[in-house]
């Protein structure tokens, strides 16, 4: 699937009807989505034929993205039951067979070797401090080849130290800076969107065998 295809494709996804300040809920954007996901597959082979799962899913935008590159299995995974409904929902408008299930990322209890690959948009951190590392951690603990995830620009420096020292990963690299738009879904944003500088980051866990492709 080309680019722009894909990128048409999940702008047409419902999002978050009501979203929960306190679970960081706002979607990635269609654009950055797509590129996520498809510099995953055509630079480095995380994403045909792999089994993807998606951390904190929301609306599913991520998975299904894998999904529509050929993902062999795609599995979402959010704590919020009316994420997993309109997430569900989306993969039945695409005709795409996708796991969607309910768990708090802190609780799931997965081996390594169940999945290939993470993609995750975790929440920043700015509700609750920490939760972008739990969710890294999590991800790295639980993915075999490859790991993508955002995180604030600012934490750049914290994140390679510690994912690296800490969190299973034997290389951390940030594959380019975003400016992502945050919608003004919260009253307590004065602007229409807030611009957050953003790094998209590709971690190998230590588990992984050396890529060929
Ligand atoms: C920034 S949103 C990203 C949503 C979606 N991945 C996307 O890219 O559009 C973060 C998501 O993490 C979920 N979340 C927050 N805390 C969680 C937790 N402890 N366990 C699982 N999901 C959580 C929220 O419900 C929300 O859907």
């Amino acid at each position: 699937m080309k680019l722009k295809q894909l990128e048409s494709h999940l702008g047409s996804l419902q999002q978050f009807d009501n979203p929960k300040i306190e679970l960081e809920q706002y979607p990635t954007g269609p654009h950055i989505a797509s590129r996520l996901l498809y510099t995953a597959d055509n630079s480095f082979g995380d994403v045909k034929d792999k089994v993807v799962a998606d951390f904190g899913c929301g609306c599913g935008t991520l998975g299904l993205a894998a999904a529509l590159l050929g993902a062999k299995h795609v599995i979402g995974v959010d704590i919020d039951a009316e994420s997993i409904e309109i997430a569900s929902s989306n993969a039945d408008e695409l005709e795409l067979d996708v796991d969607f299930i309910q768990c708090d990322i802190r609780h799931l209890r997965w081996r390594g070797g169940m999945v290939d690959t993470v993609v995750l948009n975790p929440p920043f951190g700015t509700r609750k401090k920490g939760a972008d590392m739990e969710f890294l951690s999590t991800a790295l603990r639980v993915a075999s080849e490859a790991v993508y995830s955002l995180h604030k620009s600012t934490t750049r420096d914290h994140v390679k130290r510690t994912s690296l020292r800490d969190y299973n990963a034997v290389s951390a690299e940030v594959l380019c800076e975003l400016r992502f738009d945050v919608p003004q879904l919260y009253k307590f944003h004065k602007k229409k969107e807030v611009d957050v500088a953003v790094d998209l980051w590709r971690f190998v866990p230590k588990t992984s065998s050396p890529k060929r492709l």
